[in-house]
């Protein structure tokens, strides 16, 4: 038999490769235990060469480390499975600006379950940054100032661009025909490790109780830089096969977009999540 996982870090604050697993619904619980445990610890987890997953058998994997979401509040499923988003299929989603999965929506996904199924040959990577890593670099005056802001958290953006006509037009529609709107303390206690993560990024609109909106925005571009700063990150290249699985209570993530029309589909199940909760509890 194979023995436990290895589990190999790849940036100095976020992110491990996991070799020695064949992730499939029959994992022995010891195993699924030390994934989970290594998703806590390292925020995302990469795992190569899981050809032999497919929609199903994906599903299936998510399902023992938590429940699987809808695809998408507003997105359509994979063609026949209910739990799956392909995001490759997903036009003018804000993939490329940081965002912290479904942020608009009272419970957010505790994590997302991401398989490679086809690349480009270079460029459309990933890259994750640490919210609870950004959280502990910030100065103690500033930790103090953000313990104590809520935001607000929309999907209500401008996907319909004004330039957008016919097919794109179209193919943005789904996203604007339901309005999520929630509020989230800026900071987050963690439900099962109890550390402190930010939680901002791209469906973050304004500061609550903020009229001014340059004073919110400028507030929210001060905590957002912190949590991108490449000290924070990790940059993952993906092939065919590779999987990805992070804890979304304490990151936030973006696709580099410069793989122009070159086809990139990847398969996404998120598993259901708690309402943040502040430090006042
Ligand atoms: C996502 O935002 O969940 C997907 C990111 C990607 O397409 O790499």
């Amino acid at each position: 038999a194979a023995g436990p996982p290895r589990v190999t870090p790849v940036a100095g604050r976020i992110g491990a490769v996991v070799s020695g697993v064949r992730l499939s619904g029959d994992l022995p619980d010891g195993v699924v235990a030390r994934i989970w445990d290594a998703v806590l610890r390292h925020r995302v987890l990469f795992f190569r060469d899981q050809h032999h997953l497919d929609p199903a058998g994906q599903v299936e994997f998510a399902r023992r480390l938590g429940e699987p979401t809808a695809a998408h509040p507003t997105l359509p499923p994979l063609d026949g499975h209910e739990h799956v988003l392909d995001v490759g299929d997903a036009p003018g989603r804000r993939a490329d600006e940081w965002h912290t999965d479904a942020s608009f929506t009272d419970r957010p996904p505790k994590a997302s379950v991401l398989r490679a199924v086809r690349v480009p040959p270079h460029g459309g990577d990933t890259v994750w940054a640490n919210t609870a890593a950004a959280y502990d670099g910030l100065p103690v005056e500033l930790r103090e100032v953000a313990d104590r802001l809520w935001a607000l958290h929309t999907n209500r953006y401008d996907y319909v661009r004004p330039h957008a006509t016919g097919a794109g037009r179209r193919r943005r529609e789904p996203l604007t025909t339901v309005t999520f709107e929630t509020e989230h303390p800026v900071v987050r206690v963690h439900p099962e490790t109890g550390e402190r993560a930010l939680l901002l990024g791209g469906f973050a609109r304004s500061v609550v109780g903020l009229s001014d909106r340059a004073d919110s925005q400028a507030l929210i571009r001060l905590f957002q830089e912190h949590v991108t700063r490449l000290e924070n990150t990790v940059r993952w290249h993906w092939a065919p096969g590779d999987v990805a699985i992070w804890d979304n209570r304490a990151t936030q993530h973006r696709v580099v977009h410069d793989f122009g029309d070159r086809p990139r589909s990847l398969h996404r199940v998120g598993l259901a999540g708690e309402a943040p909760v502040s430090v006042d509890g």
